[in-house]
């Protein structure tokens, strides 16, 4: 027998007992952004090799070594999107949205990195992310982190911590970097050979090192405050005020660097203890030189994507999420003479009732088989439709859920009598 195909390995299938859950989860999302007045823009999954190099960063680790990069027939070399930030600003400045304009844009959907797979950490993962554009003030920066505070109240997700720091600008990171490079080159036989590597290419980067044995290294590091000028510190003031004022509490944490390279100014992080390793759910900060960097005007920009594997697996554990029923109605056919009235039932009672969910049963078999699937489908009631009851002008009704005797329903009256138990509205345009 033929071997069989598996998925890729860190790349996963959402089967139809999951999809309700990133339904729920993907609907609040999109609605608490709708209330704010953000506007869904759709991108490419694959982008132009180029653009990840200019935007992530060249010594970062998605761009060495995380992404599905490749070759297309005509020779040029594309990637699977590791994010959608660089994408987002590609199109933004292609289609002529940052002319003297704000923008308000969020977009969903699949982000590839070949990373080492584990809980929380896949090579095909999903964020839905918000980017916004043409606003300096630390204004929009707390509007975009009272969103996410927003929407883990509205979720009930409790226990997540906003870290922030401010990463300065560009010239006073320059300087910052240059008294990394000197502190740790001071202390070069203490560093691991990840750091090494990252010393002149990256060296804010060792500051994000997850070994243990570079901890009392970088704690005795210089930090990036010391060398932040007026206006830097003067947002950073500022938007912790207005986070006071929206009720967002916050801890600082002045080892945050994130791992890509268009940060300026605000950082931010949302993390559990309750996800092991990977607990990092949102994260994003303002990026005011990437426009400029990717060939538009200097543009200041904020935005941060969630993950919504990592917050998918939060809802279940705390048991968040909607129970799944797939249908309120479970319809039995029995005998083959039924067949063409319960079809033509069930499509008369979609015209009437839209929002009723009716399963039909096909596939055959006797009442006891049929009653089964009726119960798993998480039906209310099953309608039964036999030769009696086809004889009668009449169906029967079974309450799946409660104890309540069977009914005999004259087929004219179905529809109202399903209205009515079911609490399901006909459509305005049946009303009397
Ligand atoms: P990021 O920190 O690379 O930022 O990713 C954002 C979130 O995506 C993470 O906090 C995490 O929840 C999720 N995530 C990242 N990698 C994986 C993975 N391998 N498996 C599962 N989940 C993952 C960005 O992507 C920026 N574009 C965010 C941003 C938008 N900044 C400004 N605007």
């Amino acid at each position: 027998m033929a071997k069989n195909i598996q998925a890729i390995r860190g790349m996963h299938d959402v089967l139809p007992v999951q999809t309700p859950h990133w339904q729920f989860l993907e609907s609040r999302v999109r609605d608490i952004l709708g209330r704010y007045g953000y506007e869904e823009i759709r991108m490419p999954i694959v982008e132009f090799t180029e653009l990840f190099k200019r935007s992530i960063g060249e010594v970062t680790d998605i761009v060495e070594k995380e992404m599905y990069t490749f070759q297309d027939r005509n020779g040029d070399s594309l990637t699977l999107r590791p994010e959608g930030t660089a994408g987002c600003v590609r199109a933004a400045l292609e289609h002529g949205l940052l002319h003297n304009q704000t923008q308000r844009l969020w977009y969903q959907g699949p982000m590839f990195r070949h990373e080492r797979p584990q809980k929380g950490r896949y090579r095909q993962f999903h964020q839905i992310g918000v980017e916004t554009f043409g606003m300096p003030g630390p204004d929009i920066d707390a509007e975009v982190i009272a969103i996410t505070a927003r929407l883990w109240r509205e979720l009930g997700i409790e226990g997540l911590e906003l870290q922030l720091n401010t990463l300065g600008t560009s010239e006073e990171r320059a300087r910052y970097r240059d008294e990394l490079v000197r502190y740790f080159s001071a202390h070069a036989d203490r560093l691991d050979e990840d750091s090494r590597r990252r010393l002149h290419s990256n060296p804010l980067r060792i500051l994000d090192t997850k070994n243990p044995e570079m901890a009392e290294l970088v704690g005795g590091a210089p930090v990036l405050e010391a060398y932040l000028g007026d206006d830097s510190r003067r947002h950073f003031e500022r938007l912790r005020g207005l986070l006071d004022a929206a009720g967002v509490a916050h801890v600082l944490n002045p080892r945050l660097v994130r791992g890509l390279d268009y940060y300026s100014l605000t950082v931010f992080e949302w993390v559990t203890d309750q996800l092991g390793a990977q607990g990092t759910v949102c994260a994003g900060g303002r990026y005011d030189g990437l426009v400029a960097q990717l060939g538009g005007r200097p543009t200041p920009a904020v935005g941060f994507a969630m993950g919504m594997e990592r917050l998918i697996a939060l809802l279940e554990a705390r048991d968040r999420l909607p129970a799944s029923a797939r249908a309120d109605v479970y319809l039995v056919v029995m005998g083959e003479s039924a067949q063409g009235e319960g079809l033509a039932l069930a499509e008369r009672l979609r015209d009437a009732l839209p929002r009723l969910r009716l399963l039909t049963h096909c596939g055959g078999g006797g009442f006891k088989a049929q009653f089964k699937r009726a119960d798993r489908s998480g039906a209310q009631l099953a309608l039964i439709l036999g030769e009696d009851e086809l004889g009668k002008g009449e169906v029967g009704v079974k309450h799946l859920r409660e104890d309540k005797p069977q009914e005999s329903i004259p087929l004219d009256r179905l529809a109202g009598y399903l209205s009515h138990t079911l609490g399901v509205q006909p459509p305005a345009r049946n009303l009397p």
